[in-house]
This record gives C-alpha cells, sequence and structure tokens, in this order.
C-alpha cells in the first residue's frame, strides 16, 4: 500500500492481490470456513484519495480507470471484463470509512475518489484492497493514529480479506499466510516473482462458489509453498500451488478452463486460479517472459491480460 500525504489529502495505491495457495479445512457454524491461503500483493493498483470534510458527510466518486487497460487489451467495451460497481452506499470503501468514523466518534465527514482498475468478481481482492486503504488513509488524514490491529478489528467484520492487505504491507514483502475466516496474518520475506494476471469475460460470486465447495478429508499443507518461495530454485514452485476452490469456480464457468488451456499451450513456470476465481494467473520466468507471455494470451482472446509483479506495500508517510 502506497500512502501519500499532500497537504491535507491523502493519497494510495491500492495493489491486488493473488492466491498461490487455498486449502479449505472445515465449515464453521457461521456459514464461513476455516481456511489456510498464501497470498501475495501485485502491482495492478486502484487508486483512492481522501479529503477530510468539515462536515460529517462520507462522499464516495468511484469510477472505472479504463482508459490504458482498454487500450493495452484493445477492448472495446473494457467495463465487460471489469464487471459492475455497487451503488455508493454498500461499497467496501463507504463502509469501512462509516464504520472509523462511527468507532473512533469523529467528527468530520470525507470525500473519497476511487479510481479502479482491478477487475471486481476476479479473485484479486480489489473491494478489499480498497477498503483497506480506505481505513488507512482515513485514519491519516482524520489523525486518528488507530494501530494496524485495531484497523483490522473493524476490517474484519466488514470482509475476510481485508486485514490481509493491512498486515502485509507492515513486512515489505507483500507475502503473507491468512488462516481463521482469512483475518489472522502471518507474513512472510518471499522473492519478487514475474507475472501475467488474466480476467476472464465473466466473474464470479464468492458465496456461490464456497457453496459449491467440498472440505478434503486430508488438507494439503502450505509448508512447501512457503519453503519454495524461500529458496531460487524457480522449478520447486509448480507443485507446491493449489487452490481447493478451482474446481467448483470451473463448474460454474467454463471460460476459467479456456484460460487454463490458453496458459498450458505457454512455457509459463506455473498457472492457477486466484481465490474465488474467475480471474487468473501465470508465473513466469522473468519481466521479458511476462511480456511475451501477456501478448500470446491477448492474441489468444480469453480476457483482459495484465503483466504484473509481486509488490510490498509498505505504508509511505510523509
Ligand atoms: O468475508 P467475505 O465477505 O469476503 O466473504 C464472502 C463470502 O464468501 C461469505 O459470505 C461466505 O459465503 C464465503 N466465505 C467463506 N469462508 C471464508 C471466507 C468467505 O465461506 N473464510
Amino acid at each position: 500500500m502506497l500512502l501519500q500525504r499532500l497537504a491535507s489529502k491523502v493519497s494510495v495505491l491500492a495493489p491486488a492481490k493473488i492466491n498461490l495457495f487455498l486449502e479449505l479445512l472445515e465449515k464453521r457454524p457461521d456459514g464461513f470456513h476455516e481456511l489456510e491461503t498464501v497470498m501475495v500483493a501485485v502491482s495492478l493498483f486502484d487508486r483512492l484519495e481522501i479529503t477530510p470534510l468539515a462536515t460529517s458527510e462520507i462522499e464516495l466518486d468511484c469510477a472505472w480507470e479504463t482508459g490504458q487497460t482498454a487500450q493495452a487489451n484493445q477492448w472495446e467495451d473494457p467495463a465487460q471484463f471489469l464487471g459492475d460497481l455497487p451503488p455508493m452506499e454498500s461499497n467496501l470503501v463507504y463502509r469501512a470509512v462509516k464504520l472509523l468514523q462511527t468507532e473512533e466518534n469523529v467528527p468530520h465527514g470525507a470525500r473519497i475518489i476511487l479510481r479502479k482498475r482491478i477487475p471486481s468478481a476476479s479473485g484479486f481482492g480489489g473491494a478489499s484492497s480498497d477498503a483497506a486503504a480506505a481505513l488507512m488513509a482515513a485514519n491519516l488524514a482524520w489523525n486518528l493514529g488507530c494501530s494496524i490491529n485495531r484497523l483490522s478489528e473493524l476490517a474484519a467484520s466488514l470482509g475476510s480479506d481485508i486485514p490481509f492487505f493491512l498486515h502485509a504491507g507492515q513486512l515489505g514483502s507483500g507475502l503473507a499466510m491468512a488462516t481463521g475466516r482469512g483475518e489472522k496474518i502471518a507474513t512472510f520475506p518471499g522473492k519478487r516473482l514475474d507475472l501475467v494476471l488474466i480476467r476472464p469475460a465473466g466473474g464470479l460470486s464468492t458465496p456461490e462458489v464456497f457453496r459449491r465447495c467440498r472440505i478434503p478429508a486430508s488438507p494439503e499443507s502450505a509448508q512447501p509453498l512457503l519453503a519454495s518461495l524461500q529458496s531460487d530454485q524457480q522449478m520447486s514452485l509448480p507443485p507446491t500451488l493449489t487452490n481447493r476452490l478451482s474446481l467448483p469456480a470451473r463448474e460454474l464457468s467454463s471460460t476459467i478452463d479456456r484460460v487454463a488451456n490458453a496458459c498450458e499451450q505457454l512455457d509459463v513456470v506455473a498457472h492457477q486460479m486466484s481465490g474465488s476465481g474467475s480471474g487468473y494467473f501465470a508465473i513466469c520466468r522473468n519481466r521479458p517472459h511476462a511480456m511475451r507471455v501477456a501478448a500470446r494470451l491477448r492474441a489468444a482472446n480469453v480476457g483482459m491480460v495484465f503483466p504484473v509483479t509481486t509488490c510490498g506495500i509498505r505504508a509511505l508517510r510523509n
């Protein structure tokens, strides 16, 4: 998370994430699933700006920033691939800032501008990252001094992935393991990966994918992946990737198989669906390789394509 204060305005770059590992452990009485997931932030960013207001109103102006994305992907209607934007009151950014205002008895309001590039309903965590960015920016704009743990406590009540985006920046590698519902975070150092993100046409609903999932009798462990991420042996990575939501997601959307097949034809290190889909990623050998893979995937017409690298999301305060 790149957090910058300019006079009274605070601006933040909110990164996407991918799940390198996602295993389900059990279904809980509250309907959520106990899981173990390894996530890493990647360099596809939404931009958020918060200006404090003297009145108590919270205003949100949210729009797709499609220019660059559309040009790179040569889509005539990028909104079809990026997804729908929720109305203001149900936007996680609005709800997060409102919750912080209420819980911390803040007399001021805020004007929030959100410009989105991370496709929604893709498993890339866009809405959760925006909410984390909004909490950090509002905390700074209102001079509240809330700790990451306090913000995380508030965040967990709004969405399982938000604490990851608050905590992962603490270390700077952007790599973390999340357990519980996804809200218990342990950060790790990790090497940089060059990747390509792919968002096929048509997103998936997270609750719908979870509804179709099965808990495995013998869950996979994330330890081999974490060990592989510390080693220099890139080829040790492929067998350690897992996503237990991949099967139910593929039952719901055949476009994921098309993307998987397209990646299989290319000489990538590994490929997998992210989160609850339908977003997908291919790990490449280096940046030039990622650019070549991105061009081939664009030519194959499988969806929107974004070459990215894993990135730290350390807060910059000035
Ligand atoms: O917490 P979040 O809003 O991201 O969750 C969306 C939906 O995904 C939940 O309503 C639930 O159906 C499912 N989910 C789950 N177990 C988790 C996280 C999410 O079943 N650990």
